[in-house]
């Protein structure tokens, strides 16, 4: 199974995807591998691009969409697909709804031409994804009470505010797939939802 976490900087998705990984990991007890990884850079050998992407600096708008999808071509033959072919579970912080939340949303990069490389990437599709949605006044609270912003999180309220509005209408286009979960509440009880609402698709 792949699930993914998606929403703004600051919208708890670590936090979620470690006690998701927990919970599965407890429950296979190493009869079911359980990886729990992230984007961009979450692949072998893959932090140069992380920091690569974070330090920006580009003067093309595509070039920040390719190194994305640098990074996620490699993340996918690397990581996720040999997890899921073994049978394993994959737990991913941002993945494809990412890109098209920031770079077409965002950047203004058209989304039928992001979608077309995804194909020709052929990236799996999450079977999962929960998208945590939180103002983005919130979020941006809690990325200072963390200390330091990156250059997205730098980018300001009505960037972020495309962003979410990127996510809630790939929520709404793909409802099955996409969970929408109000994530102001307290992490615990979020955390039971999402526990869930993950049993409910294991069981199917
Ligand atoms: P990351 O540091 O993992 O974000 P977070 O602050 O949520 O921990 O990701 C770095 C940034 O990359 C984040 O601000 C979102 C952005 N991003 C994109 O713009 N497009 C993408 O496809 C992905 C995967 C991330």
């Amino acid at each position: 199974m792949f699930i993914t976490f998606e929403g703004i900087d600051g919208c708890g998705k670590t936090t979620q995807a470690a006690l998701l990984a927990n919970f599965l990991e407890g429950k296979y007890r190493g009869n079911r591998r359980v990886v729990w990884t992230r984007e961009p850079g979450g692949w072998d050998g893959g932090s140069w691009i992380r920091e690569r992407i974070l330090e920006g600096d580009f003067s093309h708008p595509m070039s920040e969409l390719f190194l994305f999808l640098v990074d996620r071509c490699e993340h996918v033959r690397k990581e996720i697909l040999p997890v899921l072919e073994g049978g394993g579970v994959v737990i991913c912080e941002r993945y494809t709804d990412s890109t098209l939340a920031y770079q077409s949303w965002g950047r203004g990069i058209p989304s039928e031409k992001v979608e077309t490389l995804f194909e020709w990437c052929s990236f799996p599709r999450p079977h999962k994804t929960f998208w945590l949605d939180v103002p983005v006044k919130t979020a941006m609270e809690r990325v200072c009470l963390r200390g330091g912003r990156d250059r997205f999180e730098a980018e300001g309220y009505s960037f972020l505010e495309r962003v979410r509005e990127g996510f809630s209408s790939l929520a709404k286009r793909e409802p099955q797939r996409i969970c929408t979960v109000e994530a102001s509440s307290e992490p615990q009880a979020l955390a039971s939802r999402i526990l869930s609402l993950v049993e409910v698709s294991l069981s199917r």
